[in-house]
């Protein structure tokens, strides 16, 4: 079995989070991911939220695996030269500096193109072209310009960012399609071409059923929504709708058996149509089956406060699990709230390798999300982050083939710095 990606080289520009996540799935598949990172700085990750000290931290450890580390200043003349030697070498280019880096740096895309025509050359940004381009952007300014924010959380309370990193890790999803798909132009065009992502697009593109209810709005109330049921208007753009599902069934969380003193003892429970007489029967209300008020779904709709009261004095008697196993042996769609805690003791995750325990030469042991796309014929291995240029010369020597005395010259230019003696952690 061979890794997909294998024989594809990427060079990793990228810091934080959006970018890393991108590159970071190329290396799970099988890319040679080289990171370029600034001589004795590096990602600026390796330092933020530490919780051991001198080790890099685990939002660095758990972005970037599988790749390698080469320092080098690219504002350095040597630096420069070693980078288009780099670019000369590589099939995929990955950024995700801030606005116009790129082209300070001595590297615009037309320049990078002279270099090697083949190569592909991809970006993330946080607007596309507009009056906010030239704005540098993090995960939560995504999801407020991007629309998640203004339809998340309750009506009456504040606009609300989701814990799930759409805008940075969900737009680093888009530029990993993004970059295969120009790979796969490039077995039959032969050349390299331009993929830029912005994070407002990418979380526009997951909020996009909120588009929808905006278009919808024109032409009536949104009567899945639960102010609909409670009387209360719409305005003239989507609400926030708290629980509501985003889709045609309805659903809420329901307090479970322990809410009181658990905060996760909560299921997502789905009142979808075709199982609403078996849902009647769990919860004993069977009269419901052929009552005109609830027999049917539009006659439910603005009853469905009422009727997931009721439901929820049902739930409130069983543990989240439970109600799971009752309600799915009648294919009643439900989920219960899983906490962080109860996921990084899932076992089958762990026998999957959705989460993954590595070892690492300076923190020991610590858990990871592995790589949650499975392909059958290409498996995928997580290893360690690289420690910080721990590659540099490796990659001189093996990547660009320079001999020792070249190797030499680049360490007394001041264009990087020595890699790092690895050793395993006490
Ligand atoms: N050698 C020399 N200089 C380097 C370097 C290297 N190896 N790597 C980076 N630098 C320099 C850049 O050249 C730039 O210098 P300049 O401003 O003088 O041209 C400088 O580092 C800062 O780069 P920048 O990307 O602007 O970093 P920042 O810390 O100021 O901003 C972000 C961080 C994330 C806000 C910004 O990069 C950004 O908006 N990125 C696009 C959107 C994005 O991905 N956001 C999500 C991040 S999770």
């Amino acid at each position: 079995m061979t890794q997909a990606l294998k024989g594809v080289r990427i060079l990793d520009f990228t810091h934080v989070q959006s970018g890393p996540t991108c590159t970071q799935l190329l290396a799970w598949f099988g890319a040679d991911v080289i990171k370029v990172e600034r001589p004795g700085v590096g990602d600026i990750t390796r330092g933020q939220l530490i919780d051991v000290p001198n080790a890099d931290s685990l939002y660095f450890t758990m972005l970037n695996h599988n790749k390698r580390s080469i320092t080098l200043d690219t504002k350095n003349p040597k630096g420069k030269e070693v980078l288009t030697a780099l670019i000369k070498k590589c099939d995929v280019l990955v950024e995700n500096f801030g606005p116009g880096v790129l082209d300070r740096m001595g590297f615009p895309w037309e320049t990078i193109q002279k270099i090697n025509p083949k190569l592909i050359v991809a970006s993330i940004k946080g607007f596309g072209p507009g009056p906010y381009e030239d704005c540098k952007v993090y995960e939560n300014v995504a999801q407020c310009t991007g629309g998640s924010a203004s339809t998340t959380g309750f009506r009456d309370g504040l606009p609300l960012v989701t814990g799930a990193q759409i805008g940075d890790s969900g737009t680093g999803l888009h530029l990993a399609l993004g970059i295969v798909t120009a790979l796969y132009h490039r077995t039959h065009s032969g050349v390299g071409q331009r993929v830029t992502v912005a994070m407002q697009d990418g979380v526009l593109n997951l909020a996009r059923v909120k588009l929808r209810d905006q278009q919808r709005l024109a032409h009536g109330p949104l009567k899945e929504y639960s102010q609909f049921g409670e009387g209360i208007p719409f305005g003239d753009a989507v609400p926030r709708a708290g629980n509501d599902s985003g889709g045609g069934q309805p659903g809420r969380i329901l307090k479970c058996k322990g809410w009181e003193t658990d905060p996760n003892a909560y299921l997502y429970f789905i009142t979808q149509a075709p199982v609403w007489e078996k849902i009647c029967d769990v919860i004993g209300e069977p009269g419901w089956k052929t009552h005109p008020d609830y027999a049917k779904p539009p006659a439910r709709l603005s009853r469905l406060n009422e009727i997931f009261a009721r439901i929820e004095q049902w739930t409130m008697t069983k543990t989240k699990f439970e109600a799971m196993d009752i309600l799915n042996k009648d294919d009643i769609p439900c989920g219960p709230i899983l906490s962080m805690k109860e996921l990084a003791e899932d076992q089958s995750l762990r026998a999957t390798g959705t989460v993954v325990e590595v070892d690492h030469p300076k923190r020991g042991k610590y858990l990871s999300v592995g790589n949650p796309i499975k392909l059958s014929a290409s498996p995928s291995d997580v290893k360690r982050s690289p420690l910080l240029g721990e590659h540099t010369d490796e990659i001189l020597k093996q990547v660009l083939e320079f001999n020792d005395s070249q190797v030499a010259e680049i360490h007394a230019s001041g264009a990087l710095t020595p890699p790092p003696k690895v050793q395993a952690a006490e």
